[in-house]
C-alpha cells in the first residue's frame, strides 16, 4: 500500500458509478437560496442606466445584488492589482463581465430573473484580437525580457536566416464540474465556503476580503474537483465571493452554479499567442541566434497573466541550446476574459516558438526535423546554459529522444511513409518526433512551500490532511501512499480528508504540478515526526537503542520482539506522547530574479518524447492520427498507474488544443464557441488508433524530491506537439518538403487544407 505501487485513483469506483460527491451533490439544508450572474452585453462601454425592477419582482427571487451591495473590497484580482470587481461598477470591460447577481428561491428563478435586467451602454472601442494590437498597446502587467549573448550580432552573423510569426490558439478548461461554490453562514457572521478550487486559500482571502471580514471567520472547504486545469486556479474566487456575500446578506446558504455557455464566457481561458520569431543558423541546423517576441491576448485584467507570459519565456527552449537569445513577452490588454492558467502555465505555447523554429531551419535545409532537433538539444557539460542562466544539469532529452526512436521504430517508419506518400495522391502521412523539457516549481518562489497535518488515533487509524486539492490528477491516493510508506500501515488505515483552510493555512494553489512534490513531502514531514516520538517512546519504554527499532508492515519490530503498530500507538498515548503533527515543506536551491531575469527558478525538469503518426486527406484538410509512441520520465514514480493516466489525459488534451478545439470572438468580442456543440473536445474516437505509453523510470530524480519522483501533472500535455508537427510532416510532403508549412494551431481540418492549397500553389 505504500509509494511505488500502482494503486488505482482512490475515488476510481466512486467517479464511474457516481458516488463521489460534488459540491453539487451535497445535500441542501433547508432554506438554501440560489444564485445566478448577470453578465454584460457589450464588450467595452459604459453602463448608463441599469434598471432591475424587473429582476426583483420575478417569482421566487429574493434579493438582487451589485457592487453596492459587497461589503468589504469589490475586487478579486489575485495580484493585488485591484482590476477585477466582483461586480463591475460602471465600466465594462468584455462581453460576459459579471454586474449583478438574483438571488432566488430556485436556480431556474435566479436564472430567468437575470434576463429582465434593462442596461443601456454607451459602447466604446474594443480592442478584441492581439493581432491589431499597435506598437504602444496597453499591458496588463510589466512584460519580461530573457537575454544572452548578443543576438543581434548573432543573427547579422548568421549564414542562414529566417524570420515568421506562429499564432496559437487558446482553449477553454472544459472541466466536467463546472465552476461551483456553497456558502453556509454560520455564527457570529461567519461563513464556510465549498468551492471547487485549486486554491482553498486564495478564495478563503478573497471572501474575507470582500465581506470585510478577517480570514479567520471564512473557512472553505473543496473534497473535490470535476476537474481543474488550471481553470480554477484564480476563476472561483468569483463565484465563492458571490455566494458568501449573498449568504451573509440573506442569513441563508446560497449555492452558485452557472450554465455552461456562461461559464464559458465569463470565465478565464488558456491565453492565445502571436510569437515573432527571428532565428539565424548554419548550413548543418545548428542554431546561432534566436530573437522572439511573446504577443499574448491577456483579456481586461491581469489575472496570472504575468506569470503565464513568464512561463512561456522560460519554455521558449524547450530541449535547445541558443548561444545567443532574446526574448520578449508583451502581456496584452483586451476586451475578453481575463486569461488564466492552463495546464503548462504558457509552457506549451512557448515550446511552440522552439519547435517552429526547428521547423523553418529543418525546410530551410532541407533536412528531417528530428535531426534537426537533436543537433541542437543542450549538452552534458556545455551548451547547458539556458535563456535565464540556469544551468541544464539534468539533461534527459537525448536519452529519451534515442530511446523512442527506436522503440517507435521512427527511421523505418519515416521510410515507409515517404513510400506511401508515393503511391497515394491524395491521403498523405506524416510523422514527428518531438520531446519536451518543462520546468518544476512555482517561479515565484514564495509559492513553493506546502503544510500537512497527521493525526494517528488511538486504533492505530490514521486522519491525513494537506494543503494539496484532488482534481483527478489523483494527489490525494500518491500523499496517502507516503503516509503509509512512513508508518508501513495498510493504505486503508490512512482516511484521506478533504482539504481546508481551517487545518491547513496560507496554502499555494495545487499548481505547477508540484503538489505530489510539496504536499507529499510536508505529509512525510509530519508523519516522521510523530514517528519519532513512537521511536523515542519504545526505545525509553523497552529500554532498546534506536537502531533496533524498525516500523515492518503493520508492526513495530523493537529489539527482539515485533508489537502490532495499534499496539504501540494505545501504549505511546497511555504514555501521553503526542500524536499529531503539522508537517510543512519548502523546496530547497531556487531562486528568481526577475528584473535580472537570471537565476535558478526551476528544482528540475521533467522530460519526455513522443512519436506521432498522422493521415491527412488532402481534399478535405481531416486526419487520423494513426499511431502515437510516447516515452515520458517520472524519476522513481509514487504510482505507475497514476502517472499513465496523467500522460495519456495530458497528451489527449494537448492534442484537442492543438486540433480541433478553437475559441472564436467576433469583432463585437462574443465568444461564438461556448459550448460542447461548437466547441470540439477530443472524443474517444479521435484518439491515435495506435496509443503506446511508457514511462522512462530507468533514474530516480537527481534531486532529492519525494521519493526520488518526478511531478507528472502538466509536461505530458507538451508531448501533443508531435501532432501539430506530423500534421506539418504530412502537408509538407504535397511540395517535396521543401516549403515550411507554418501550421498555425489549433490545426483544424479547415486549418490543415489551406496550407496544402497554399503549398499547391506555391509548390
Ligand atoms: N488531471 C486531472 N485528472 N484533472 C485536472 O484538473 N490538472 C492538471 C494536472 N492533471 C488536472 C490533472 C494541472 S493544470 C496541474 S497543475 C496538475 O494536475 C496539478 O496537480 P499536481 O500538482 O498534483 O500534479
Ligand atoms: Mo496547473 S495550469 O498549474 O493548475
Amino acid at each position: 500500500g505504500g509509494v511505488a505501487t500502482d494503486r488505482r485513483h482512490d475515488s476510481a469506483h466512486k467517479h464511474v458509478t457516481g458516488e463521489a460527491v460534488y459540491i453539487d451533490d451535497m445535500a441542501e439544508p433547508a432554506g438554501t437560496l440560489h444564485a445566478y450572474l448577470g453578465l454584460s452585453a457589450v464588450a467595452h462601454g459604459v453602463i448608463r442606466s441599469m434598471d432591475l425592477d424587473a429582476v426583483a419582482a420575478a417569482p421566487g427571487v429574493v434579493t438582487v445584488l451589485n457592487h453596492q451591495d459587497v461589503p468589504g473590497t469589490n475586487d478579486i484580482s489575485p495580484t493585488g492589482l485591484n482590476d477585477e470587481p466582483i461586480f463591475t461598477p460602471d465600466r465594462v470591460q468584455f462581453l460576459g463581465q459579471p454586474v449583478f447577481a438574483v438571488i432566488a428561491e430556485t436556480r431556474e428563478q435566479a436564472r430567468r430573473a437575470c434576463t429582465l435586467a434593462r442596461i443601456e451602454y454607451e459602447e466604446l472601442p474594443a480592442l478584441i484580437d492581439i493581432a491589431q494590437a499597435g506598437e504602444d498597446a496597453r499591458l496588463v502587467t510589466k512584460p519580461l525580457t530573457l537575454q544572452r549573448g548578443s543576438v543581434g550580432l548573432a543573427l547579422r552573423a548568421a549564414p542562414r536566416r529566417v524570420s515568421g510569426r506562429i499564432r496559437v490558439g487558446g482553449q477553454d478548461h472544459f472541466y466536467l464540474e463546472g465552476q461551483i461554490a456553497f456558502a453556509m453562514p454560520g455564527e457570529d457572521q461567519d461563513v464556510t465556503v465549498h468551492s471547487s478550487t485549486q486554491h482553498p486559500s486564495e478564495v478563503q482571502h478573497m471572501v474575507a476580503h470582500a465581506l470585510g471580514a478577517p480570514s479567520h471567520a471564512v473557512t472553505v472547504e473543496v473534497r473535490r474537483m470535476g476537474g481543474g486545469f488550471g481553470g480554477k486556479e484564480t476563476q472561483a474566487n468569483l463565484f465563492a465571493a458571490v455566494a458568501a456575500i449573498a449568504a451573509k446578506k440573506t442569513g441563508r446558504p446560497v449555492k452558485i452554479r452557472p450554465d455552461r455557455d456562461d461559464d464559458m464566457t465569463a470565465t478565464g481561458k488558456r491565453h492565445d499567442f502571436l510569437i515573432d520569431y527571428d532565428v539565424g543558423f548554419d548550413e548543418e541546423g545548428r542554431i546561432l541566434g534566436v530573437d522572439f517576441t511573446y504577443s499574448a491576448r491577456c483579456g481586461f485584467s491581469a489575472d496570472l497573466s504575468g506569470p503565464v507570459t513568464d512561463r512561456a519565456l522560460f519554455h521558449c527552449d524547450n530541449t535547445y541550446y541558443y548561444p545567443s537569445v532574446r526574448a520578449v513577452s508583451r502581456p496584452l490588454y483586451t476586451n475578453t476574459v481575463s486569461n488564466t492558467a492552463f495546464r503548462g502555465f504558457g509552457g506549451p505555447q512557448g515550446m511552440l516558438g522552439a519547435e517552429r523554429i526547428i521547423d523553418e531551419v529543418a525546410f530551410a535545409l532541407g533536412r528531417d526535423p528530428l535531426e534537426i532537433r537533436k543537433r541542437n538539444l543542450y549538452g552534458e557539460t556545455d551548451r547547458n546554459v539556458t535563456p535565464y542562466h540556469q544551468t541544464v544539469e539534468d539533461s534527459e532529452a537525448a536519452h529519451v529522444i534515442e530511446e523512442l526512436e527506436i522503440s517507435a521504430g521512427y527511421a523505418d517508419r519515416r521510410r515507409e511513409i515517404a513510400e506511401f506518400n508515393e503511391r497515394s495522391p491524395i491521403v498523405k502521412r506524416g510523422i514527428a518526433l518531438t520531446p519536451v523539457k518543462f520546468g518544476i516549481s512555482f517561479t515565484a518562489t514564495h509559492f513553493n512551500q506546502a503544510g500537512a497535518l497527521v493525526h494517528v488515533y488511538t486504533d492505530g487509524s490514521i486522519h491525513l490532511n494537506h494543503g494539496g486539492t484532488e482534481m483527478g490528477q489523483g494527489l490525494y491516493v500518491k500523499v496517502a501512499q507516503i503516509v503509509a510508506e512512513e508508518f508501513q500501515v495498510d493504505i486503508e488505515q490512512v482516511k484521506i480528508t478533504a482539504t481546508t483552510t481551517g487545518k491547513v493555512p496560507n496554502t499555494s494553489a495545487t499548481a505547477a504540478s508540484s503538489g505530489s512534490d510539496l504536499n507529499g513531502m510536508a505529509a512525510q514531514n509530519a508523519a516522521r515526526q510523530i514517528k519519532d516520538r513512537l521511536i523515542d517512546f519504545a526505545t525509553g519504554q523497552y529500554e532498546v537503542p534506536k537502531e533496533q527499532i524498525e516500523f515492518l508492515p503493520g508492526r513495530v519490530r523493537v529489539g527482539n520482539q515485533e508489537i502490532p503498530f495499534a499496539e504501540l500507538v494505545r501504549q505511546a498515548y497511555m504514555a501521553r506522547v503526542q500524536l499529531s503533527a503539522a508537517g510543512f515543506y519548502k523546496t530547497p536551491k531556487i531562486h528568481w530574479d526577475r528584473d535580472k531575469g537570471k537565476g535558478r527558478p526551476f528544482y528540475y525538469f521533467a522530460y519526455g518524447a513522443a512519436c506521432s503518426e498522422v493521415s491527412v486527406d488532402t481534399l478535405t484538410g481531416e486526419y487520423v492520427i494513426e499511431r502515437t509512441d510516447i516515452l515520458h520520465e517520472t524519476g522513481r514514480s509514487l504510482n505507475r498507474a497514476i502517472d499513465i493516466g496523467q500522460i495519456e489525459g495530458g497528451f489527449i488534451q494537448g492534442m484537442g488544443w492543438l486540433t480541433t478545439e478553437e475559441l472564436v470572438w467576433d469583432d463585437k468580442g462574443r465568444l461564438r464557441t461556448h459550448a460542447p456543440s461548437t466547441y470540439k473536445i477530443p472524443l474517444a474516437s479521435d484518439r491515435p488508433k495506435i496509443f503506446n505509453v511508457e514511462l522512462a523510470d530507468w533514474g530516480e530524480n537527481r534531486e532529492k524530491t519525494v521519493h526520488r519522483s518526478k511531478a507528472v501533472g502538466e509536461p505530458p500535455f507538451m508531448l501533443a506537439m508531435s501532432v501539430l508537427h506530423a500534421l506539418s510532416d504530412a502537408v509538407a510532403s504535397v511540395a517535396g518538403h521543401k516549403i515550411c508549412p507554418r501550421l498555425d494551431a489549433p490545426a483544424t481540418p479547415e486549418r490543415v487544407l489551406m496550407a496544402v492549397e497554399r503549398l499547391r500553389a506555391e509548390g
